[in-house]
């Protein structure tokens, strides 16, 4: 075995697992390669959070183990492994090995047991109970990096596989998570994005530790050369005012927040298992707004939720327009098993869920266009990611709101954080001018 391919699915969870299980299969002597045909070692870090995201999967690795070679080996890690278990061995009798989200620091010794033994092989733990090292990780960005602080969901939202698939929530001792930060900084970094299902539960589950989620962020701002600080995702209810206060206040943090709405009517968010009101949140969103100015707000919201009415749709139409979210993720909802939804009917029929799913992406549009023009004018801190793939003359870079921005500029500008003027818009990427080095100009708001 000497090279491997590996593919993945779903949310960013997944990307850094696929990162860390890389970095164990490059010390252990293999090379990654993008060519699937040309890999001995295939895996697929399966998401299954909706049908559609299962169905790709499954799609794309039956059509692999059609062709299979004897000697490949193939794997099925991530979400689906939890969600369907030894039931994959049965759709995809080609596979050799099932590996569920909490068992990635398995993975040599899956590989050593089916070099070994030639059995299928199948790990599938309910707890991420160990530390993974996850410096090992072969990142895929030179400037920004994931940084693990939560793993598992506590929630139980009522369509939700992620709390079966990822188990309990179990925070990470916050040395460690310090120690990987100021090395991801020596090596270069300028931005870490925190990763959980919800980071603000950060160390609730440890109160020893006596680091909550807001207590964390105080002592990652502290760190020396950490230029800016995300993080993903954030449950309403966990927003706390100290959080929004550590938002306003350091200077690490970038003004961007997610935080999932998932539908403007309280009678659905309730059948959701959101445990907010659309009133409870509308309130936290008008303090956040007034503690971080020009704060971006991105959501993600639910469209065709069983039993959803067309005014209880409008709701949710009402609550983007009150709101005026930069950035959004709309998904119609897709009946999952083992999920206390199931049980109910899919009672909304496919094209009305295509239709308010139109109706949902026209506006939100409308409205992150408009913001979007606003904005034009303003000078705002950019890191300088490459030179932009679809036109050489220029360089691409991302805002402190998560916005991607072109200008013109020499390669040398790249891995730092400069001063860009936006002038004008492409779809939704901003077009500017370089205004100078960062260090050069007051603290940017954008
Ligand atoms: N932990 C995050 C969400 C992770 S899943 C949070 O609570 O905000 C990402 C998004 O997928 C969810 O926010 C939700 O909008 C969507 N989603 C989850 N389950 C779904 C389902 N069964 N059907 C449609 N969309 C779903
Ligand atoms: Fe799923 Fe809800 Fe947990 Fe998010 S908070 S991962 S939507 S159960
Ligand atoms: Fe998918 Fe699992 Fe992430 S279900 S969205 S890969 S947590």
């Amino acid at each position: 075995m000497q090279t491997f391919y590996m593919r993945t699915y779903g949310c960013q969870m997944n990307e850094l697992d696929t990162e860390t299980m890389a970095g164990i299969l490059e010390k252990r002597g293999l090379v990654q390669v993008e060519d699937e045909n040309q890999a001995d070692l295939l895996i697929f870090n399966t998401c299954s959070i909706r049908d559609l995201a299962e169905r790709k999967a499954m799609g794309k690795i039956g059509q692999i183990c059609r062709g299979k070679k004897r000697e490949k080996i193939i794997g099925v890690t991530g979400c689906m492994a939890n969600a369907k278990k030894e039931a994959l061995f049965r759709n995809l009798p080609h596979i050799d090995f099932v590996l569920g989200t909490n068992n990635i620091h398995d993975l040599e010794h899956v590989l050593d047991e089916i070099l070994a033994t030639g059995e299928k092989q199948i790990r599938i733990d309910d707890q991420f109970s160990k530390e993974l090292d996850y410096r090992i990780a072969k990142r895929q960005d030179k400037y920004k990096a994931y940084i693990s602080i939560i793993r598992g969901c506590d929630k139980f939202c009522t369509y939700c596989v992620v709390p079966y698939t990822r188990g309990p929530e179990v925070s990470r001792d916050p040395e460690k998570i310090i120690e990987e930060a100021k090395e991801l900084v020596d090596q270069g970094y300028q931005e870490i994005t925190l990763l959980g299902q919800n980071v603000n539960s950060y160390g609730k589950d440890q109160p020893d530790w006596n680091c909550l989620f807001h207590d964390l962020l105080y002592r990652l701002d502290k760190i020396e050369g950490l230029k800016r600080v995300r993080f993903l995702t954030s449950h309403p209810v966990d927003i706390t005012r100290e959080l929004m206060e550590a938002i306003g206040s350091l200077p690490s943090l970038c003004e961007h927040v997610h935080f999932p709405l998932q539908a403007g009517s309280s009678r659905i968010l309730k059948k959701m298992h959101r445990i907010y009101t659309k009133e409870e949140y509308m309130e936290k969103v008008i303090l956040l707004k007034e503690l971080v100015p020009g704060v971006a707000l991105g959501t993600d919201m639910i469209i065709g939720f069983p039993t959803e009415t067309e005014e209880e749709f409008q709701e949710t139409l009402d609550a983007m327009k009150e709101i005026r979210y930069d950035n959004g993720f709309f998904y119609t909802y897709s009946p999952r098993k083992g999920t206390p939804a199931k049980r109910w009917a899919d009672d909304i029929p496919e094209e009305v869920k295509h239709e308010r799913h139109q109706r949902v992406l026209a506006l939100h549009n409308e409205i992150a266009g408009e913001k979007m023009r606003e904005k034009l004018g303003e000078t705002v801190e950019v890191l300088v990611e490459k030179r932009s793939s679809k036109d050489e003359r220029y360089l691409r870079g991302l805002t402190r709101c998560w916005r991607h921005v072109l200008f013109e500029g020499d390669d040398n500008l790249i891995g730092q954080l400069i001063n860009v003027t936006l002038h004008s818009l492409s779809h939704h990427t901003f077009i500017g001018d370089v205004k100078a080095l960062r260090e050069s100009l007051p603290h940017p708001t954008s």
